[in-house]
């Protein structure tokens, strides 16, 4: 059985989007994973179609009703895990997508950003994710990014030249910069390292621009960088900021 996804969202026509395009769209076509889509609105018991109320205790927003999101969950819930999109949930990483890209697929929670009522996720075992520290108008976007995510780990969906450059990223570096012809384009010429043919040569330049965009860009990921190759060689390690 392939990898399956299915998103409860109150806006459905949002789905494929993006992900009926490019990569994505094309493995979704050869049948590599499946997309289903389930309307909250489907779960509402009055003739309005209520899926929310307001917030016990006062405020802002409207509070998604957990007697509404659990039976919308109970229609689809199986042995795959199931993730509550909220920029109050774990950063998504690399390591995190790559653990739900080797299980049997995922549910996706879409909420309304004011929130989903807590029991709701407690009760329901719900992982909660964020795609980054800003904040969407709601959970579809942030789904969208998770599945593309996934989906392009899955077996057969990349040629084994992307894969090679998404362990770059799993060993903790941002990439180094990439260059094609025009050897020199508006008086820019290409370094000329890669030009040499000399590949030890690349390499090493290659790994060194790597290390210096990850030191200039992402502190954090340099510091645990460093702890995770500490008495192995670093190229730049040891320069001067
Ligand atoms: N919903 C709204 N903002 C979000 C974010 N940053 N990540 C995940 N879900 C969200």
């Amino acid at each position: 059985m392939s990898w399956r996804a299915t998103v409860l969202t109150l806006f459905p026509e949002m789905f494929p989007g993006p992900l009926g395009q490019s990569l994505a769209g094309r493995a979704l076509e050869r049948g590599l994973w499946s997309l289903q889509t389930e309307d909250i609105r489907a779960a509402a018991t009055d003739r309005h179609g209520t899926v929310d109320d307001t917030p016990f205790g006062g405020g802002a927003g409207m509070v998604m009703r957990p007697d509404i999101v659990a039976a919308a969950l109970a229609g689809v819930t199986d042995d795959r895990p199931a993730v509550f999109l909220t920029p109050r949930g774990r950063p998504l990483t690399q390591a995190t997508v790559h653990r739900l890209a080797a299980g049997p697929g995922i549910v996706l929670l879409c909420g309304r950003y004011e929130g989903v009522d807590q029991r709701v996720i407690e009760a329901a075992g719900l992982e909660e994710i964020s795609v980054g520290d800003y904040v969407l108008s709601g959970g579809e976007p942030a789904a969208i990014v998770l599945l593309d995510a996934c989906v392009r780990l899955l077996p057969g969906v990349m040629g084994a030249a992307a894969s090679a450059e998404d362990e770059s990223f799993s060993a903790g570096l941002l990439e180094y910069p990439h260059y094609t012809r025009p050897a020199e384009w508006q008086g820019r010429r290409v370094p000329e390292v890669l030009l040499s043919g000399h590949h030890a040569a690349v390499a090493a330049w290659r790994r060194a621009e790597a290390e210096r965009i990850t030191r200039e860009r992402r502190p954090d990921l340099w510091a645990a960088y460093l702890v995770a190759t500490a008495g192995a060689s670093v190229a730049t390690a040891t320069r001067a900021p």
